[in-house]
């Protein structure tokens, strides 16, 4: 995709829904002073404004939108503009069923919500296209206009008539005829062949789960369907003027649609942050913190360059359990942070609290009070500020030279299948048990996927690969090969694209023989027992043990030198069973860990490893814990330092060089004390 930038500046922005109050004038012309005062410089405006811009079927009414986006331009607010599909108006819904989505237990939801519709539905395919296309001819060539939201947060599945028929369409087009299909699914087995196409039904709670490779393709269905939809939406937008760019915005880890295809058909990526901040009982928010920069470094790695946050809460939601304000200072804190991690904007759900409906309780920069003297509000503008001076970190790079390999197919498949450790195999707890300690110690990480080209990385960590696909395996080999180094683990190249397992020695496809060792049996725990893993080669220097839970796996080494076995009292097991190996393969290396080993583990190993293959982290120093950094290294050539506290209690770290504070100039020579919740950014002094 084209790299459009229309802005180069950091937006500082809100969803706007002004319809809400078309019938108090005196509250719009507010606004935008407020917004002024908020040191706000955009807004994502129309996101749920269809039945406002289409009130009767083909009755099109733009120009208060156009009047808003105007004004707005005139008083120096850009506008991010939606596209309304995300909720329907009710005449819609009323005439034409079809548009309305029928869910997994095939009911057909009645009138009204959003995120609800049916992604194949003609006829709202057509009223999509035709509305888009109107919205693009009125102001896609409007100054005011730099960016296209298409949708929001788009989401689910639907199970009607017309999505079975495309699904059945969509498996032809895959597999050509029925043997096919049913040698790719194993439908032999219980009685399960397909004999006809109409016989295929998408996923049912009611029905058979059994056939995974049906659970699986209706996913990528899923996706190719959402994708198609989205690129219906966009075709018109891009055709009047394709300058502008194009965007959607994620969810933190939904798994419902596979983001990385989406994103082949935006422009840029964002995403909706929304942790639940403030749930531990010491105040020390590096949990969350890591989650939501996990996702922004995920976010930045699908397009490999910046994203946008969408949205998050200026204070509090009104959907968590407990909705807990963020407290003095911490808005600024999470707003750095993602910033550190690619953001290039920080936006806001929303901008004026609504006075009824569902999220009349949720918190925005303008409460019901309608005060600019509230915490919130100065926060919000105090972060303006700061944002207006960060020109020169718009669009900044981040380099990372290590990758984290997190497939969304294969994730989706390790956990339909059942064995060997029902409930949650745990393959996103071992992601983020790998990137938690280059989190802590401030490295820049990517996360790849099975498409994903690896050079240019120096370490590629690949936590619990169950599934090979797209050629993933021999990439991974050649990576090696050519001098990179991988840390592969256990319960990993087990089935090909269509879940179908192996007929061979495991890790498949050459990744036994990278990591030097073959797959015997694995061995789940239940929770609470854990085993150990005893160090008896230390690559470098690490603990003589280490707890290891959930899963165990046994291999044989097989050219692999053993570092680590496995220790567990029972006196019936061999007390030589390897659990961490190293291999050396072509120019490179290969490490093989073969259990959830406990965080102390990954934290002693990781970046020791990564440092010894030359990869600096963005500080050479220990962090206190609950402190993290991260830099971006700007268009000038500066590098830009963010340095986080996310606990509430002062923290001071040791500079190995003396920094400047970005925003006071204040030069810290050889400590910079961080206040609780406190966040700097730094240049070299
Ligand atoms: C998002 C959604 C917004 C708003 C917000 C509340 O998921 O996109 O429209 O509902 O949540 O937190």
């Amino acid at each position: 995709m084209q790299t459009v930038t229309l802005y180069p500046h950091m937006l500082h922005g809100c969803d706007y829904n002004p319809e809400q109050w078309f019938d108090r004038p005196e509250i719009l012309s507010q606004d935008i002073l407020q917004m002024q005062q908020a040191n706000i410089n955009c807004v994502s405006l129309g996101i749920f404004a269809w039945s406002v811009l289409e009130p009767a079927e083909g009755e099109y009414c733009f120009d208060r939108l156009a009047e808003i986006i105007s004004t707005l331009y005139a008083n120096g607010i850009r506008t991010v503009l939606a596209t309304p599909s995300a909720a329907r108006p009710m005449w819609m819904d009323m005439k034409y069923p079809e548009v309305r989505r029928v869910t997994a237990d095939r009911i057909r939801v009645p009138l009204g919500g959003r995120h609800n519709h049916c992604y194949t539905s003609p006829v709202l395919r057509e009223k999509v296209r035709a509305i888009n296309t109107l919205l693009a001819k009125r102001f896609a060539h409007d100054p005011g206009v730099i960016l296209w939201h298409v949708g929001n947060e788009i989401q689910g599945e639907c199970h009607c008539g017309l999505c079975q028929a495309a699904f059945r369409e969509w498996l032809k087009a895959r597999y050509g005829t029925l043997d096919a299909l049913n040698a790719a699914w194993w439908t032999s087995f219980w009685s399960n062949t397909y004999t006809d196409w109409a016989q295929i039904e998408s996923p049912d709670p009611a029905g058979d789960t059994g056939i995974q490779g049906l659970a699986l393709d209706w996913k990528r269905f899923c996706t190719a369907q959402t994708r198609s939809f989205l690129e219906n939406e966009t075709a018109p937008l891009r055709a009047e003027n394709p300058l502008i760019p194009v965007t959607t915005n994620f969810m933190q880890f939904y798994d419902g649609v596979n983001y990385r295809a989406l994103a082949k058909s935006l422009d840029v990526t964002s995403w909706d942050c929304y942790p639940t901040w403030h749930c531990t009982p010491d105040g020390d928010e590096s949990g969350q913190a890591c989650l939501a920069d996990a996702f922004s470094d995920i976010c930045r790695s699908m397009l490999k360059k910046p994203f946008l946050l969408m949205e998050n809460t200026p204070s509090h939601t009104n959907w968590h359990a407990v909705c807990r304000p963020k407290t003095w200072g911490f808005h600024r804190l999470t707003a750095i942070s993602a910033i550190a991690h690619g953001a290039d904007s920080i936006q806001y759900f929303q901008w004026r609290q609504s006075r009824g409906g569902n999220e009349k309780l949720h918190g925005a920069v303008m409460t019901h009070a309608n005060r600019t003297d509230t915490r919130v509000f100065q926060e919000v503008s105090d972060l303006g500020r700061t944002l207006q001076r960060l020109d020169a970190v718009c669009g900044a790079r981040t380099n990372a030279r290590i990758a984290i390999l997190y497939d969304p197919e294969s994730h989706w498949a390790v956990n339909a299948a059942k064995g060997p450790r029902n409930g949650d195999i745990g393959d996103t707890d071992l992601m983020m048990r790998f990137y938690l300690p280059f989190w802590k110690s401030g490295y820049a990480v990517d996360f790849v996927d099975a498409e994903t080209d690896f050079s240019g990385y120096h370490l590629l960590c690949v936590p619990m690969l169950y599934m090979l696909r797209n050629d993933v395996a021999k990439r991974i080999c050649d990576f090696v090969l050519l001098g990179g180094t991988a840390v592969l683990t256990l319960h990993s190249g087990i089935a090909d694209e269509h879940d179908l397992c192996f007929m061979s020695d495991t890790p498949a496809q050459g990744l036994a023989e990278l990591a030097g060792i073959r797959y015997l049996e694995s061995d789940p725990l239940y929770d609470g027992q854990h085993e150990t893993m005893h160090i008896v080669k230390a690559p470098f220097p690490l603990a003589e043990s280490y707890r290891l839970e959930k899963l165990c796996e046994r291999v044989a080494p097989a050219g692999a030198e053993v570092l680590g076995v496995y220790g567990t009292g029972n006196p019936c097991m061999p007390d030589d069973l390897p659990c961490l190996t190293r291999h050396a393969f072509g120019r490179g290396t290969a490490y093989y860990v073969g259990a959830f080993a406990e965080d102390r583990f990954f934290a002693d190993f990781l970046p020791e490893l990564a440092e010894r293959l030359g990869v600096r982290p963005v500080l050479d120093t220990t962090f206190p814990h609950g402190v993290a950094a991260a830099a971006r290294q700007g268009l000038d050539g500066t590098e830009y330092l963010f340095i986080m506290n996310w606990t509430r209690e002062q923290k001071s770290v040791n500079l190995p060089y003396a920094l400047k504070d970005f925003e006071s100039g204040k030069i810290y020579q050889s400590k910079l004390p961080l206040s609780p919740y406190g966040a700097k950014i730094l240049v070299k002094a």
